[in-house]
């Protein structure tokens, strides 16, 4: 028996709307993003990360005596819980930082007392906590897989300088703190990327914080998504020269393989967000003695919108720029969750406001009417 299937199907379900949102516009026809209708390109080197976090949680950018009460706030929750602590002594060292991320968000919904309230006061609160606990617990699991001493934020800075203070055991210098700004501030948000999408769904069914954002770790970890920026640094360095990209690059074409931090499903020309992490990939390259890194990116690039009219990512640039910053590849998308976070929060936040099951169909390809066999009279 055949029945007809009238249901369109739409591949990686592309030009589906799944929400409504205020939080940020990524007008791929135009290649800008905006954040709470602010032009990202009017915003970067302009602003830092916490008073971007301000802008997506608040939908305003915030005086400075908003800006100070949001950073006290999310530095006096910066310090974890006993009970996590001990778990991350207890992770083999070689454990991927994204799988520790992911697992120990996880984890902190059995810790918060508040995880089961879904109330919006403390989803507010919560909000803010999981955003702090996030940097946190990256510096920890780095610096307790290095067998170095766990260190304490300084209540007097920002999220930014605090995760880089707290990660390498040092103070970032201002280039440093402007780079880690930019790079933060140009990951928060970007509409209905796939992380995001399954933040909304979890958020969809009632499910706490917590969890939304365990689905959001999870998702965000794979090379098409936020995984992108570890392997470009891994093509960097088996590229290790300027000389040898065209051969590089021109192999893995013939070879039909995809090139890492390039391409974009909504941008048809340039990611907005690259173009200002290229600028800071050439300054802090430089300034820490890699030149070649960025001089490769910048080849990379040229070749590869060259040959297959593709251009690069915000996972491109994002390479370079935290490998200046002495960030080892194997944490980098664990940074961009950093940041992402706070643009999850305000989304599933927004989808418990209105929320409706996210329940959407399939097209059925398969059988139809089969005749049931026992068990006993299979052949
Ligand atoms: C981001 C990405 C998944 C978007 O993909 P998409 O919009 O679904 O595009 P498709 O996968 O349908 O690819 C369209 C075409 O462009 C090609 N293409 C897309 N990205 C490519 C890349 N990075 N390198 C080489 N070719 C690429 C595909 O091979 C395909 O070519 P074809 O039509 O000849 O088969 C894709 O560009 C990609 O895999 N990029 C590399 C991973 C990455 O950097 N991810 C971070 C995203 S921010």
């Amino acid at each position: 028996m055949a029945i007809k299937e009238t249901k369109e199907f739409s591949r990686g379900m592309r030009d589906v709307v799944a929400a409504e949102t205020t939080i940020s516009f990524v007008d791929g026809e135009n290649n800008k993003l905006y954040y709470q209708g602010y032009d990202v390109d009017d915003l970067a080197g302009r602003v830092c990360h916490d008073e971007t976090v301000y802008l997506i949680w608040n939908g305003d950018l915030p005086n400075l005596k908003q800006l100070r009460g949001q950073q006290r706030e999310l530095v006096g929750e910066m310090r974890l819980p006993d009970g996590i602590i001990r778990l991350l002594r207890d992770i083999p060292s070689h454990a991927h930082p994204m799988v520790v991320l992911r697992s120990l968000v996880s984890a902190m919904g059995m810790v918060d007392p508040e995880a089961e309230d879904n109330s919006l006061e403390a989803n507010l609160r919560k909000r803010v906590r999981v955003t702090a606990w996030i940097s946190t617990l990256i510096a920890a699991y780095y610096r307790i897989s290095q067998g170095l001493d766990l260190l304490e934020p300084d209540p007097e800075q920002c999220l930014s300088y605090n995760f880089l203070y707290m990660f390498r055991g040092r103070e970032p210098d201002p280039e440093e703190q402007k780079a880690m700004d930019l790079l933060l501030m140009l990951h928060t948000d970007h509409g209905m990327n796939a992380s995001t999408f399954a933040a909304r769904v979890t958020a969809s069914t009632l499910a706490d914080i917590y969890s939304a954002t365990a689905s959001a770790l999870a998702t965000l970890k794979g090379p098409l998504h936020g995984g992108a920026n570890q392997h470009v640094m891994e093509m960097l360095e088996d590229i290790e020269h300027p000389e040898r990209v065209d051969e590089f690059i021109d192999t893995l074409l013939d070879q039909k393989k995809r090139i890492m931090g390039f391409g974009h499903a909504v941008y048809k020309g340039e990611d907005p967000r690259a173009k200002h992490l290229r600028t800071a990939s050439e300054v802090l390259c430089s300034r820490a003695d890699q030149a070649r890194f960025y001089e490769m990116s910048h080849r990379i690039e040229t070749l590869v919108r060259e040959k297959k009219g593709i251009f690069p990512n915000v996972d491109f640039y994002s390479a370079s720029v935290q490998h200046a910053l002495g960030i080892p590849k194997e944490f980098f998308t664990t940074v961009f969750a950093a940041s992402r976070v706070a643009g999850w929060t305000a989304h599933v936040l927004e989808q418990y406001a209105d929320n409706r099951l996210i329940r959407p169909t399939s097209k059925y390809m398969g059988l139809y009417g089969r005749k049931f066999v026992p068990l006993e009279e299979r052949p």
